[in-house]
């Protein structure tokens, strides 16, 4: 499966969803660079999706505190719970290098829990600000 971004994902407020699309650019760089298996390569890469990740989240975060989000200790706690993720496989990345379970590891996350994220929490997010605005 793909991990690239698709318009199926998209939120409909541009921050998100240009948010979003880098999310998968750096993730499909890390995944190339895993599956070359070049450390040296990997290791800034790695740093590079975590990075990005914590902003992301920051800046959801950021938008559920200003419109009084009903639902953001939810949302907030699913952030930490991939943010865990990921820091769990820069660990292992650290620890072992690149190899196929990390890339497995990150492939799962990027297509599987951040798609669902975005296909639940963050499309019910968007909906809420869209009716905020009216
Ligand atoms: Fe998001
Ligand atoms: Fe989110």
């Amino acid at each position: 499966m793909p991990v690239q971004w698709t318009a199926a994902l998209a939120v409909g407020i541009p921050e998100i969803d240009h948010q979003h699309q880098e999310l998968f650019r750096r993730a499909e760089r890390l995944i190339l660079a895993l599956r070359a298996g070049d450390r040296s390569e990997v290791e800034p890469l790695v740093e590079y999706l975590t990075d990005y990740v914590a902003e992301h989240f920051a800046s959801e975060e950021r938008l559920m505190r200003s419109v009084a989000y009903p639902a953001y200790e939810l949302h907030q706690a699913e952030h930490a719970r991939l943010r865990a993720d990921v820091g769990e496989l820069a660990s292992r990345c650290a620890e072992y290098g690149p190899n196929p379970l990390v890339t497995l590891m990150l492939h799962n996350w990027i297509s599987d829990w951040l798609r669902r994220h975005i296909g639940s929490s963050d499309r019910a997010l968007a909906r809420f600000v869209h009716q905020d605005v009216r």
